[in-house]
């Protein structure tokens, strides 16, 4: 199989540390690494040594011209995404752009047309829909082993301070713009990406536990037509939640994180089936009692042996692989990228944040 070679920019947590980390692995059976960019000279030092194999430059202008790069990938600070992927598909290069991919849906439009027009493949790093979790919790959506899943709630919540770039509206920060783009993707998803699907509801706060103007606490209720309600909140101020997605069906409950799910539903079959009672109850004594009863149930518990990290990212190169070399069509599409940061717009026009830097 012959291998396609990737220009790498950035060289920070996303650059180095998920793509590079990918890139560098047995399991890489798609890409090489021919050059890797980054602004910063001392990571361009680091990178020296990481990849004796690459060239390593200072700029993405230094790619334009060279014609031994099949997939440049972009994984620069997010207010950059937008400008340096247009400067890439101009000079005629594949993208595979970071999360977020951009701050609105128009300009992500701009550059899925711009792509179209200039016969070039553009892709979203949006890998955690190819984690397993995801397409376990679509199956049980869709097996209805719980009953028809009427609530979905997620969470990506803990309780911590920041103080870097994320924390910035002008760089792309912020928890919904950062985090947002993974749990609004799969609020999306579980809606099936219906064209009526639109934000009901949203809050927003930036607290004393974020340094920059952005937010940390970000609550939106995505809904569409004859689909559940999905509520997802992304918080940096809660200590307590132990599970990342929630799925409420008519007979039950399944909670997950990326790594594990339990699920308990009541199986109808093996209960006393129940006709409304329309006088009060009482036990045996005649004493009044509350409604309730000993429900057989049925539980599960199982883990996911990997992650949006590991599995997810090598899934989505593989995905992009055949895509390139066999037209294979891919599972997550710059459009679907595009409606997903059209939701975060939304969020960020209905709760405006003070833009103090
Ligand atoms: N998909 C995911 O799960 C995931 C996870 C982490 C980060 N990200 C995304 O990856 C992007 C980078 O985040 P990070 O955490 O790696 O940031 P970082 O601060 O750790 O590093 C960014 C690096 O990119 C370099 N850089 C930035 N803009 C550049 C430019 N225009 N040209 C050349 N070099 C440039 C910087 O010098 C720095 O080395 C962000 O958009 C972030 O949202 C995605």
């Amino acid at each position: 199989m012959k291998k396609l070679s990737v220009a790498l920019i950035g060289q920070g947590r996303s650059g180095k540390g998920i793509h590079g980390l990918f890139l560098k692995k047995e399991e890489n059976l798609w890409f090489d690494v021919k050059y890797v960019v980054d602004a910063s000279e001392k990571r361009q030092q680091i990178a020296k040594k990481e990849w004796p194999e690459a060239e390593i430059l200072a700029s993405h202008e230094a790619l334009y011209g060279k014609k031994d790069i099949d997939l440049v990938v972009n994984a620069t600070y997010s207010h950059c995404h937008i400008p340096v992927t247009r400067d890439l598909i101009t000079h005629g290069f594949n993208v595979l752009c970071e999360k977020p991919f951009g701050r609105t849906a128009y300009e992500c439009d701009t550059l899925i047309r711009l792509a179209e027009e200039k016969g070039v493949k553009l892709y979203v790093f949006q890998q955690s829909f190819y984690a397993p979790f995801y397409r376990f919790l679509l199956d049980v959506i869709e097996s209805k082993r719980i009953g028809d899943v009427v609530a979905i709630d997620i969470k990506y919540n803990k309780l911590g301070r920041r103080w870097d770039w994320q924390t910035l509206q002008c760089m792309l920060g912020g928890n919904a713009y950062n985090t947002g783009p993974h749990p609004f993707g799969f609020a999306l998803g579980f809606l099936g990406f219906a064209e009526d699907a639109r934000v009901a509801w949203s809050l927003m706060a930036n607290t004393p536990l974020f340094a920059g103007d952005s937010d940390n606490f970000c609550r939106a209720i995505l809904v569409a037509k004859d689909k559940p309600a999905v509520e997802v909140e992304i918080s940096d101020l809660d200590a307590y939640t132990d599970y990342t997605i929630k799925l409420q069906g008519t007979l039950g409950t399944l909670k997950c994180t990326p790594d594990g799910y339990c699920l308990k539903y009541v199986p109808l079959e093996d209960n006393e089936a129940r006709t409304p009672v329309m006088t009060y109850l009482e036990n045996e004594a005649g004493e009044p009692i509350y409604c309730k009863e000993n429900l057989t149930t049925v539980s599960e518990e199982g883990s996911f042996g990997g992650t949006a990290f590991d599995i997810g990212t090598r899934e989505l190169y593989k995905n992009i692989y055949e895509n390139i070399t066999e037209g294979k069509e891919m599972y997550v599409t710059a459009e679907m990228a595009k409606r997903i940061v059209g939701v975060i717009e939304t969020i960020h026009a209905q709760n405006p944040l003070k833009v103090r830097f």
